[in-house]
């Protein structure tokens, strides 16, 4: 966001999808972790190592990386706060959380970030909730959302189409899927099917960059 980079959920080291990326060209400014599982967390060390970058996420999260000499701001579900890049709030998502070492996770959350300039919601891993309503009563327009769609852990295609009329917001930008056989999706139907509710889904590729107006 303008010059500040935030990279969220780090899972690069160990995925077959993510091979050619090369972890110390990853730049950042701050690291937000949704919540403690493994396949989001794996790579925050050596990231903040690299890049001296500082994380967001729960109380319970920072706690647990602030141990490890990691420095980071800690939020909980519902709360706000400004940093140079903007406003974030942590906001609720219907998931587990748990550390890799079994480490209490706190509650699993999602982001919903603004300025002046952009607006955006991570969801994080969720199943489809009511509390996705209260994102546009309480927070600004939304150009974009990234949705988990790979179904079995989280939300599915059809249940990220109701959640995006839920938030308000007709361009998403996938998530959370083909990463294991779990949650392989069709990219193809997912799509269409999105298309058939004039919703378009942005299905990005492992290094790909997106760019809006
Ligand atoms: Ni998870």
């Amino acid at each position: 966001m303008g010059n500040i980079n935030l990279i969220v959920d780090p899972f690069v080291s160990p995925n077959p999808l993510a091979e050619k990326i090369d972890l110390s060209s990853i730049k950042a400014d701050y690291i937000l972790i949704t919540h403690g599982h493994q396949d989001h967390v794996y790579d925050v060390e050596q990231i903040a190592q690299n890049t001296k970058a500082k994380i967001i996420s729960n109380y319970e999260i920072v706690e647990y990386f602030k141990a490890k000499g990691i420095e980071g701001y800690g939020l909980n579900l519902g709360g706000k706060r400004t940093f140079d890049f903007g406003h974030l709030k942590y906001v609720n998502a219907i998931h587990s959380s748990v550390l890799p070492d079994g480490t209490y996770g706190g509650n699993p959350g999602g982001f919903v970030i603004w300025n002046d300039d952009i607006k955006f919601y991570i969801a994080g891993d969720t199943a489809l909730t009511l509390d996705m309503q209260l994102i546009p009563m309480t927070c600004p327009a939304l150009d974009f959302a990234i949705l988990p769609i790979g179904d079995n852990f989280t939300m599915g295609v059809a249940d990220a189409i109701v959640a995006s009329d839920f938030i308000q917001c007709d361009r998403i930008i996938a998530a959370h899927y083909n990463t294991f056989p779990d949650i392989s999706i069709d990219e193809k139907q997912a799509k269409e099917s999105f298309k058939r509710e004039d919703k378009q889904l942005v299905i990005m590729g492992i290094g790909e960059s997106l760019s809006f107006e």
